[in-house]
């Protein structure tokens, strides 16, 4: 190690990382999307390479680069997102950072909808999308570590045990994104580590710094 750099703690151990938003097409030009930059969840694949894991990106639409030494999937909807993750399964650790639309359009129309003079504007049927994490959580190729993230901008603690619960996840890094915070599309965040074994504040810190501590403490996890 001293004369071949920083330890691999996570040599030999493959990692699925969501990240970014995912766009559901309402026509050929439109589509309803999440906020989200990225750049947390690119940020963790990249912490979790550097520590020698094998990672897998299934990556929304963003415009931030691809992270060096990550293999990378290009989706653009949620089921194509899903597809990737469960593709990228057996995994030792999912980690799911996308920030998921809720909701797709149930039938998008294959020619761009046309503005009607004097028409009401077009309603959208919606569908809801599936839920990644929570169907990673129960799976039978459930990786030993499932791990979310919950953006919250009220009752932050109780949601994120809520979900924690919900979608059977080991951690969710829980988070208030209310617009006074700044979080979302910055560079900085705070998060609160929600687990069976209680909540852990983590002081405000570097999107790269919570990166970096969330992959150290995957791998002392995985060495337990
Ligand atoms: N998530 C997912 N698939 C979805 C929705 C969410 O994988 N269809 C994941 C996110 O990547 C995140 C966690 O679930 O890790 C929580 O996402 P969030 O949007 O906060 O939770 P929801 O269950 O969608 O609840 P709500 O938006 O109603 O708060
Ligand atoms: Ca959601």
């Amino acid at each position: 190690d001293l004369l071949l750099g920083a330890p691999k703690p996570l040599a030999g151990r493959s990692v699925v990382v969501t990240s970014g938003p995912t766009h559901e097409p309402i026509d050929p030009v439109r589509y309803i999307a999440n906020r989200s930059s990225g750049k947390q969840g690119h940020a963790i694949a990249a912490a979790l390479a550097k520590l020698g894991a094998d990672v897998t990106l299934v990556s929304g639409p963003v415009t931030i680069p691809d992270p060096v030494g990550v293999k990378v999937v290009h989706v653009e909807r949620a089921e194509e997102m899903r597809d990737a993750v469960l593709a990228a399964l057996p995994a030792d650790v999912a980690v799911m950072v996308a920030a998921v639309a809720d909701w797709r359009v149930a039938t998008a129309a294959g020619n761009k909808i046309k503005k009607k003079p004097g028409e009401a504007p077009p309603p959208l049927q919606l569908a809801e999308n599936p839920d990644i994490l929570k169907t990673v959580g129960h799976h039978a190729k459930r990786p030993k570590l499932v791990i979310g993230f919950a953006a919250e901008t009220e009752n932050v603690a109780d949601n994120g045990r809520a979900k924690l619960e919900r979608k059977g996840a080991d951690f969710i890094l829980a988070n208030d994104v209310s617009p006074a915070t700044g979080i979302m599309g910055g560079d900085r965040n705070k998060v609160k580590l929600i687990s069976h074994a209680g909540n852990d504040d983590w002081p405000e810190m570097d999107k790269d710094a919570v990166a970096e501590k969330l992959a150290a403490m995957i791998a002392e996890q995985l060495a337990r």
